[in-house]
């Protein structure tokens, strides 16, 4: 495996010069290939005209859709460009077509924004929403989503990382359940894209959904949608437009045969040129090697934190990645986040509807989030420490 040259890293980064970013899971630095591609479509947007930029900048768009697809190991057909994670998990879930006593099982963990699509369809079609519960190490316990399963679960949709905390469900395994029982399986994994190695055969999901602005180290307004051949043909999108159907007479249409039904024809495609350029400057480096880099300092982290007197860290599962969560019993979470900011450190606070299931099961309210990337080092994770420990004296 190839491992980080953490100097060159920083050097592409101009950034880190000017903030301690710990803050990846809200949005990374983009490095300086990717920020230069953006700036570069935009300028010449403005000096050609955007459709003649998109014909002329054509190579550099599809690029989204190869980088994607070595990225995750599909077939670049299976690809969407869509503005958020958000909207590309909720293109998928609301072509599904619920039926009264219709099942869907999800995860503690789930983001609040899939759990309030989901209580939306469950009350039009009077489908009911099973929370899978967590084994003792506060993962998704997948002997208790074997039990789950009978003929009337539709869709497994489930969180792959929380936006609250450090946990990795155990995707795969999910999976092979799904898989077994042919159940269709959506996995969110906003926080998971570019942070960990993903293959979508080796994890069995049928639909996977990631935004660019995070660990991709893309531009903000940017995300992906895979979905797997087989079900792309059996979803038909909630909303069509002109780019994903044609009119074939003046009352019929037809629905382009890939995922890029799942699209809008209008996009950001400054933003899609360099979220490609974003995702093979990732494979560069190795997803691999991001992920043990990230995981090694969000240990670190973690130790150094469980060490201050005061400090609690809430982060669940065996596998713990870059997301690192933890509160003091006599600072609030926002205050502890301005500090970080007097001494320009970026770090964010976990509260409210995102992880509301979890947090509401584990009486949390507000919690700081640290988030670090393999650009980061082991002096930006003391520096936090030292500004914690001085507040807490
Ligand atoms: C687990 C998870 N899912 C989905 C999202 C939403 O992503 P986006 O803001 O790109 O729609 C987030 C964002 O924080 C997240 O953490």
């Amino acid at each position: 495996m190839k491992t980080i040259d953490v100097e060159k890293a920083r050097k592409e980064t101009r950034g880190v010069d000017k903030v301690t970013h710990l803050n990846n899971a809200g949005s990374s630095l983009m490095p300086i290939p990717v920020a230069d591609a953006l700036y570069g479509y935009l300028q010449t947007e403005e000096m050609q005209g955007g459709y003649e930029t998109a014909a002329s900048e054509a190579a550099a768009l599809d690029n989204f859709y190869t980088a994607s697809a070595k990225l995750l190991n599909c077939s670049s057909s299976e690809i969407a460009y869509i503005e958020n994670a958000t909207r590309a998990w909720d293109m998928a879930f609301y072509s599904f077509n619920f039926k009264p006593g219709d099942k869907i099982l999800t995860s503690i963990a789930e983001y609040g924004s899939n759990l309030i699509a989901m209580i939306q369809q469950a009350n039009r079609f009077g489908a009911e929403i099973i929370f899978v519960p967590d084994d003792e190490h506060g993962q998704l316990d997948v002997a208790a989503l074997e039990n789950l399963i009978d003929d009337r679960v539709k869709l497994i949709a489930i969180s792959h990382i929380p936006t609250g905390g450090g946990l990795v469900n155990p995707a795969a395994a999910v999976g092979k359940l799904a898989n077994a029982a042919g159940i269709p399986y959506l996995l969110d994994s906003c926080q998971g894209v570019g942070q960990l190695h993903l293959d979508v055969q080796e994890i069995g999901c049928d639909i996977l959904s990631g935004t660019g602005r995070k660990f991709l180290r893309g531009p903000r307004g940017t995300g992906l949608l895979y979905v797997r051949q087989s079900l792309v043909e059996q979803l038909e999108p909630i909303m069509l437009d002109q780019h994903a159907a044609q009119l074939t007479s003046a009352t019929s249409y037809t629905i382009r045969d890939d995922a890029k039904r799942f699209e809008n024809w209008e996009q950001y495609f400054a933003g899609k040129a360099a979220l490609g350029v974003a995702i093979d400057y990732a494979l560069d480096w190795g997803l691999d090697a991001i992920q043990a880099r990230i995981y090694e300092l969000a240990a670190d982290l973690r130790s150094k934190l469980s060490a201050i007197d005061g400090v609690t860290v809430t982060d669940e599962g065996t596998e713990r990645c870059g997301l690192v969560t933890f509160y003091c019993q006599q600072v609030e979470a926002t205050a502890i986040k301005s500090a970080m900011s007097a001494a320009n450190i970026n770090v964010s606070v976990s509260s409210g509807s995102g992880s509301f299931v979890s947090f509401e099961k584990r009486g949390l309210d507000s919690l700081v989030r640290a988030s670090v990337h393999y650009y980061n080092t082991t002096a930006e994770i003391d520096q936090l420490i030292d500004v914690l420990k001085q507040q807490l004296k």
